[in-house]
């Protein structure tokens, strides 16, 4: 199994990402979960990840909270889509886990350097705050990493918070040009891709008739979550974001896109946060990503109910 953090902001779509990697043993092997402010305030990220691993009953999983703000922002949050939990939909208890002791940021460096080079992939699913800062406290992590597999940006599909930024890159663009620009090479689900992976009137059902209550849960967080982009982008339900990147590392294959450059924008007020693909090759940048563009949506479903129904 391929080691990973999964450095994340639940939110509905993170939940579920998280879900599927808890469920996939023999694929992915939860070192532990850092928790970032984003959909909502730290406290409630950091308590919402204990949620779902309580809901998966896998609370061996140290939870670290880490970074409460954007390198040099405001937060900006999204209560809009997510509710003010960020957690709406289902009734989840108040975790009884306790957070692990450490700032994420040091806990994603301890990992880095303890675990042999080139073993542990990253999968951030929020701003890229965390990420940034161990890069920034601990530059030799770099080269320790194996990839970094985020949810982030959009070309095509343009914005979701600004017409042409995506969330996760627009609340804190400075850390995600750090990111960019380590070197690193980085897999990229931007909203090309997620906005492929809805959640339809059918698959909701699926997930419901699992029957036990991670399904039901992620039928009930899903019921919320698609009012956003049903009414945004008249879709045909909600999607998930944040399960491309768990997916990936079980089935790369169901998953196409390009080799690219992607650069940052982060002075133009206008465009602050955009993701700017060299998709068509117009410059001769190098290619820092794997700027991923389609999925097999039945695949990626039929993957994602199966191995929810062994929670
Ligand atoms: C991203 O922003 C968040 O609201 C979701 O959890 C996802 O990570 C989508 O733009
Ligand atoms: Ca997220």
């Amino acid at each position: 199994p391929r080691k990973i953090i999964i450095d994340t902001d639940p939110g509905q779509d993170d939940a579920v990402a998280i879900l599927l990697a808890l469920a996939s043993p023999e694929d992915i092997d939860v070192l532990g979960l850092t928790a970032v402010a984003g959909n909502v305030p730290l406290e409630l990220t950091a308590r919402n990840a204990r949620i779902v691993c309580e809901l998966a009953r896998k609370t061996d999983v140290p939870v670290h909270a880490g970074c409460d703000r954007p390198l040099g922002r405001d937060l900006v949050t999204a209560e809009h889509v997510h509710g003010k939990s960020g957690l709406d939909g289902p009734d989840l208890p108040d975790p009884q886990m306790p957070l692990a002791e450490g700032h994420s940021v040091d806990f994603i460096i301890d990992t880095l350097r303890t675990h042999e080079a080139g073993t542990v992939t990253l999968c951030p699913l929020g701003p890229l705050t965390n990420i940034a800062t161990a890069l920034q406290k601990a530059p030799d992590i770099a080269g320790r990493i194996q990839e970094i597999v985020l949810m982030g940006g959009a070309y095509f599909e343009v914005g979701n918070i600004t017409p042409t930024a995506e969330f996760n890159i627009y609340v804190d663009p400075e850390a995600a040009d750090i990111v960019f620009k380590s070197g690193v090479h980085i897999v990229v689900m931007p909203l090309d891709v997620t906005h492929k992976a809805l959640v339809t009137k059918a698959r909701n059902d699926a997930f419901r008739a699992i029957g036990t209550p991670v399904g039901v849960a992620v039928a009930q967080m899903t019921d919320f979550f698609e009012r956003f982009d049903k009414e945004k982008y008249g879709s045909a339900g909600a999607p998930l974001h944040d399960p491309c990147v768990t997916a990936y590392l079980i089935r790369p294959d169901l998953f196409t896109g390009r080799h690219v450059n992607v650069e940052i924008e982060t002075a133009s007020p206008l465009t602050m946060g955009m993701t700017v693909a060299d998709w068509w090759g117009v410059t001769d940048r190098a290619p820092n990503a794997l700027f991923v563009g389609d999925l097999d949506a039945e695949g990626f479903f039929a993957l994602l109910t199966d191995r929810l129904a062994r929670l």
